[in-house]
């Protein structure tokens, strides 16, 4: 069998990483960077962490810091207009996945002819080329975009979270310190770091898992598993933060080079259309959705949970599943996920969606990728079980 295989040509990892950032654009032979960022990162000055590097190695960076969460495709369309209005010669998104996955897509959109929409390289298309190259900085454990093909930009007109992937969403380096995550929120922390741990999980059970693949996510999930309830818990825990940035990057690169699966198809229409952040989202489905597969993927399910750590190696595959299934609660119980119902979601807007969702859900071809693959109706009583529960 053939495998590809994708990764950023260079990463740079560690704590104090970002202070070689202006020494890596000289080595890739950049002069003229635009950094991508939120307004956050803006007004509370954190993005000097990421400028000062660079300026002090004599560069004069650009800053585009109009970001959102759930990047929009009409926020897309504004940075490439203030990338084509200066002469840059790189992006740098530095921030979570929103200003990752927004300087992504700028790289990608600049490339096209005025006037094409983002909703042009959604999948199957394949969106390989980008106007400039892409360094990203995560600042959160994370997305893993910073080691991916992908980007998830919602098209505000259809309300749908359309997911890109190709070489062109392929960041050239990353620098992944995870000095930057410290003053994460603790609620960010949970989000993002169950989003790291479904990627390892959706890489690992995936139809699209090859021996590369499985690699990342083995070692993701020995890292996130025992550290994930430890950065909730305890902001000053350097050495969990270190463990879940190398995690959630690793899961990145696992998921790159197989796929994600059900859960991600069933949580972007969930956070196009409730707004519910990205991992927070996927943690509603966790249990429900592996429920679902469990048995169809059996020793792959059991295989996790002993990556994990909630099983023992000398468990057998039965028992070693119905302990992934209540590690999943637990984490959820402890981290304090809400179910949509408790996160304030209307169940009669939530029951009249679902049609829409499922057919979303299914469009993004991640489902297809699961071990058990539903159809639109198996898709809609998923949603029904996780809503209240
Ligand atoms: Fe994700």
């Amino acid at each position: 069998m053939t495998q590809n295989i994708f990764a950023p040509r260079h990463m740079i990892i560690g704590g104090g990483s970002l202070s070689r950032l202006g020494e890596l654009l000289k080595q890739l032979g950049f002069s003229r960077p635009l950094v991508v960022t939120d307004p956050w990162m803006q007004s509370s000055g954190t993005v000097e962490k990421c400028l000062e590097p660079m300026r002090a190695a004599g560069f004069a960076p650009g800053v585009f810091h109009e970001t959102v969460p759930d990047p929009t495709d009409t926020v897309i369309a504004a940075g490439v207009a203030v990338l084509q209005s200066g002469d840059f010669d790189v992006l740098i998104g530095f921030g979570g996945g929103s200003p990752m996955d927004t300087a992504k897509a700028m790289a990608i959109l600049a490339a096209a002819p005025a006037g094409t929409p983002m909703s042009a390289f959604k999948v199957p298309v394949a969106a390989d080329h980008a106007a400039l190259p892409v360094i990203c900085i995560p600042t959160t454990a994370g997305t893993g975009s910073e080691a991916t093909r992908f980007t998830v930009i919602t098209d505000v007109a259809r309300d749908e979270k359309m997911l890109i992937a190709g070489l062109g969403a392929l960041p050239l380096a990353a620098i992944v310190d995870h000095e930057l995550t410290r003053t994460v929120p603790a609620r960010t922390k949970a989000d993002t770091g169950i989003d790291s741990l479904t990627h390892a999980l959706e890489a690992y059970v995936s139809k699209r898992a090859n021996s590369v693949s499985d690699m990342y996510a083995e070692r993701a999930m020995r890292l996130i598993g025992p550290h994930l309830r430890r950065v909730y818990t305890d902001p000053a825990d350097d050495a969990a933060r270190e463990a879940m940035m190398l995690g959630a990057t690793l899961a990145g690169l696992a998921f790159s080079n197989a796929s994600v699966a059900l859960i991600h198809g069933m949580s972007r229409p969930i956070g196009a259309h409730f707004h519910v952040p990205h991992g927070l989202s996927n943690a509603m489905l966790l249990p429900a959705v592996t429920g679902f597969g469990l048995n169809h993927a059996l020793p792959r399910y059991a295989e996790a949970a002993r990556c994990i750590g909630c099983a023992a190696p000398g468990d057998a595959d039965q028992v070693a599943g119905a302990k992934l299934m209540e590690e999943l609660r637990a984490l959820n119980r402890e981290l304090e996920v809400p179910s949509p119902a408790a996160y304030g979601i209307p169940q009669a807007k939530w029951n009249a969606l679902l049609p829409v969702m499922a057919e979303q859900a299914l469009a993004s071809g991640s489902p297809g990728n699961n071990p058990r693959v539903p159809d639109a109706a198996q898709i809609m009583e998923l949603y029904v079980e996780a809503f209240g529960a």
